[in-house]
């Protein structure tokens, strides 16, 4: 306890939270964005992994309450880190002394973070909450259901996600919010690796080449539902 109350109050300690906590997000986004692509794949089987997602229920709630632990850890570092760099310095340089490249990141680290933050709460009015008033079509998502192959009902996430991306503007808002969550993750795992020691001269080019083409990948995997809608995809669920 006494070793992990000193580790957390260490600045190597918060990075390396900060960077566990990372990971662990980068683990739920990567595995979403395949279970999204699934859309490509039709109601059937889009709807039945989405039933399969909440059963167990227990189970659902399990990994919502382990993502808003890695959330909360994630921004504990990230403010514990900040204040601690700002008490350091109390009263700031005439002129920086950090590379214009190294504060340019972390400043904008901290606000792309922040936007992608506030993303998440509308996609989950969107989509998880159902909220009406958010979706700009005028029609309640949290009515539909799709009757699945044995006859039990289930909500119909398949024609939530073609008409939640029916408005454009809504579409360009998810394409604009998951690039910049890619820009701050392509940044977010090349830091990691130097927090955990990893980073050196001789690996720096194949780690920024990993966390670039790791959130190219992210980037180009989600915007492909929201892509295929706008071209017309799945417009028959509408009708
Ligand atoms: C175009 C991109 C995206 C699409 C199409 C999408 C789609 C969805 C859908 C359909 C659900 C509801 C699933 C259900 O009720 O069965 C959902 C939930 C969720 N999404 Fe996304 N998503 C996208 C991007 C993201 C991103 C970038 C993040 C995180 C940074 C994210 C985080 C979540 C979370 C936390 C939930 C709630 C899961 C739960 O029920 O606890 N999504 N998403």
């Amino acid at each position: 306890m006494k070793l992990l109350s000193r580790l957390l109050a260490s600045s190597p300690g918060r990075k390396y939270v900060m960077a566990a906590s990372g990971a662990g997000l980068l683990v739920f986004v990567t595995v979403h964005m395949l279970g999204n692509l699934q859309v490509l794949l039709g109601p059937e089987v889009l709807n039945a992994y989405a039933h399969s997602l909440r059963n167990p229920l227990e189970l659902l709630w399990a990994i919502r309450l382990v993502l808003i632990g890695l959330v909360v850890m994630h921004l504990w570092a990230c403010v514990a880190l900040t204040l601690e760099n700002r008490a350091a310095r109390p009263v700031a340089y005439a002129r920086s002394f950090e590379s214009p490249a190294v504060t340019y990141a972390s400043r904008t680290m901290m606000w792309s973070g922040g936007v992608a933050g506030l993303f998440v709460v509308y996609h989950l009015l969107h989509f998880t909450v159902k909220a009406p008033g958010v979706n700009l079509t005028g029609l309640d998502f949290g009515v539909w259901t799709h009757t699945l192959p044995d006859g039990r009902g289930t909500p119909d996430v398949y024609r939530m996600v073609i008409a939640g991306f029916s408005r454009p503007v809504v579409a360009v808002f998810y394409v604009a919010s998951v690039g910049l969550l890619c820009w701050h993750l392509s940044h977010g795992i090349g830091a990691a690796f130097q927090s955990l020691g990893c980073k050196n001269r001789a690996w720096a080019v194949a780690i920024r080449l990993l966390s670039n083409g790791y959130a190219l990948m992210l980037f180009l995997g989600f915007v492909a539902v929201p892509v295929a809608v706008a071209l017309g995809f799945g417009k028959e669920a509408l009708k």
